[in-house]
């Protein structure tokens, strides 16, 4: 066995997450707001990258996904920040000229602050579709020399559930209980389709070899119990998760390949209270978070009995080559895992975590999933969305003040992986 030539192996980021400096995204007012621990300088890599390619090469990486930040290059909705632009454009060729392919996200969380003091509701207003489709038509036009892989949304699900029905990230809209509403007829999944759909288009009309993908986050799911009233709602739960936004974007012919990013699974059941949306538990370790596993239980939900990642998240790697092989059986188009890691403080976990889940991946390929690249989340230590206690990152970095990079577990498991380009 082993991985297929000109497999590509190598490492995700987003920008808010590792740059440092962002104060114009919406984001860093809502932690101000929420108490949270602010984002800051996270590891500096805006004026690091340099040795964020280091590390890359150090593995022996040939891609590298990051993403641009749209708060940065557009710090007002008249102004455009070139001098950041040419950044972006340097480091895209510099990674290139070094072997390492760019895979370059549109979106990846964070907003500029001003979107939404224009437009309050965010996406549920088509003008804010508008403006990041304006923004996005700029920068794949700086780029389109150095970038021919992109991704337009990161997880469009996550992202739109923690801020339009959780109230967890900016917008802040709580429409829990208005899910379906709030998601389809409201249109608020249609705004965000149809900005992928026009920047899809924008795309290969600039580059002629341009290739296209959402990243979509898909966790393994399981009926909490056998039979087939927990088998329906885990379909309804992956229609609306997971496949919905595929779909839309497949049935335009908007998609080149898949992004998967896939971290473990959940059990999910019928919910025995009417008011529960879509009448599905979906038992996320966030879900038991929130209602402690008593009330979990009371709710009807299952957790699984796996050891489990410091975010609390299953660790089950068996589930990455399940979901790789369903999506390449659904979709009939290429795969590639822009993200898959674990947070964690152990000194050897991450070791295992990546042989399990890169032996489950040779196994999907060997069974016909056409199946491209692995990129691990995440090349250094980054900002969780509220904390830096969580530690993702193969290389761990000083934030003390030095923002020195240091190989962390994992990382010269991962370099012995990508030279043998199969599982060792
Ligand atoms: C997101 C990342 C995040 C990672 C780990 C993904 O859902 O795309 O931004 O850091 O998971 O939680």
């Amino acid at each position: 066995m082993g991985f297929p030539d000109g497999f590509l192996w190598g490492a995700s980021t987003s920008s808010y997450q590792i740059e440092g400096g962002n104060e114009g995204s919406a984001f860093t007012a809502w932690e101000r707001r929420r108490g949270w621990e602010p984002c800051a300088e996270a590891a500096d890599s805006w004026n690091r990258w340099r040795e964020d390619l280091a590390c890359l090469k150090e593995l022996g990486a040939n891609a590298y996904r990051f993403s641009l930040e749209w708060s940065r290059l557009q710090p007002s909705p008249v102004d455009f920040d070139e001098k950041a632009l040419s950044r972006y454009v340097e480091m895209a060729r510099t990674f290139k000229e070094a072997g390492v392919r760019p895979m370059v996200c549109l979106h990846h969380f964070s907003e500029p602050a001003w979107l939404f003091e224009r437009y309050p509701l965010g996406w549920l207003d088509p003008r804010a579709c508008e403006a990041f489709v304006r923004f996005g038509d700029r920068v794949v036009r700086a780029l389109r020399s150095e970038v021919s892989d992109w991704i337009t949304f990161n997880e469009p699900m996550v992202w739109l559930m923690n801020g339009y029905a959780l109230g967890l990230f900016p917008p802040g809209l709580r429409r829990i209980y208005a899910l379906e509403r709030t998601f389809l007829k409201e249109g608020l999944l249609e705004n965000v389709l149809r900005a992928h759909r026009e920047l899809y288009r924008l795309i290969h009309q600039d580059i002629p070899n341009g290739r296209v993908a959402i990243a979509q986050n898909i966790v393994d799911l399981e009926p909490a119990r056998p039979g087939s009233a927990d088998l329906e709602a885990l379909s309804r739960w992956d229609l609306f998760m997971h496949r919905r936004a595929l779909d839309l974007a497949a049935s335009a012919h908007t998609l080149d390949f898949i992004g998967l990013n896939y971290y473990t699974r959940i059990f999910v059941s019928k919910a025995r209270l009417p008011f529960v949306p879509l009448r599905v538990v979906p038992a996320y370790a966030e879900l038991e978070q929130i209602t402690g596993s008593l009330g979990l239980k009371l709710l009807g939900g299952r957790r699984g009995d796996r050891p489990r990642s410091d975010m609390g998240w299953e660790i089950v790697p068996e589930g990455l080559g399940k979901v790789a092989l369903a999506l390449w059986k659904a979709y009939r188009l290429p795969v590639v895992v822009t993200e898959n890691g674990m947070a964690d403080g152990s000194p050897d976990g991450r070791e295992r975590f990546l042989k399990g889940h890169l032996a489950s991946l040779e196994a999907a390929i060997a069974q016909g999933a056409d199946v491209r690249g692995y990129l691990h989340w995440s090349l250094v230590d980054n900002y969780e969305w509220g904390s830096y206690r969580p530690r993702f990152g193969l290389y761990g970095v000083d934030r003390s003040g030095s923002f020195k990079r240091s190989q962390a577990s994992g990382a010269d498991y991962f370099r012995r992986v990508i030279a043998a380009n199969g599982v060792v």
